[in-house]
């Protein structure tokens, strides 16, 4: 559904993120607060659509909730919040952003970059439900993995609803961003970050 073309291999559950609990913990509790940002970022600069800045408005309020869960179960497990450090994949899948065009491109470009994000999100969110060993943590990112491919498919279904009058294909587009996001994706899965 997601359409990603490469899974990402068990390894990286059971030999980086098993061994550094703690830092992809504080690194996953950034990645919640960056999506608020990012869906913040959508409201205000694009205020005539005053429907997407409201559901970005609830997105937003629904990603710092789950901010607070992730910094909760950092506390429950005596772990401790690290500082915030740079998303490399997000960068990288930034630079596949087209910043010419109309606003409606400009806005189009933003929701799939993100629409991206969400769906590699969710994919990780699936291979750490399925093979972490914490049952808890599994449950935990059963649920996140839920809601991220509903953000996913909200993302998507916008941008083809701003693409409506306009000449741009959002699927062809879209095919564009998953074989970008192929390309790169090959380094990642070792880091102990949740794109890392
Ligand atoms: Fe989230
Ligand atoms: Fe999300």
């Amino acid at each position: 559904m997601l359409g990603l073309k490469l899974p990402t291999d068990p390894f990286w559950v059971k030999n980086v993120v098993e061994n550094n609990l703690e830092d992809v913990l504080s690194d996953h509790a950034y990645c919640e607060q960056k999506a608020a940002s990012n869906a913040i970022s959508i409201m205000v600069n694009f205020p005539e659509y005053p429907e997407l800045a409201k559901r970005m408005a609830a997105l937003a309020r629904e990603e710092l909730e789950h901010y607070e869960m992730v910094v909760e179960k950092i506390q429950q497990k005596g772990l401790t919040l690290g500082r915030e450090r740079k998303d490399e994949y997000v960068n990288e899948i930034r630079k596949f952003i087209k910043h010419d065009g109309s606003r409606k491109a400009i806005l189009i470009e933003r929701l799939l970059f993100a629409a991206m994000i969400e769906a590699r999100s969710c994919e990780r969110f699936k291979v750490l439900a399925t093979h972490i060993s914490d049952n808890e943590l599994a449950e935990f990112y059963k649920e996140l993995m839920i809601s991220e491919a509903n953000h996913y498919t909200l993302f998507i279904k916008w941008a083809k609803e701003i693409a409506k009058d306009t000449n741009i294909d959002v699927d062809k587009r879209w095919k564009e961003y998953l074989e970008y996001e192929a390309s790169i994706i090959t380094q990642y899965g070792k880091k102990q970050e949740i794109h890392g």
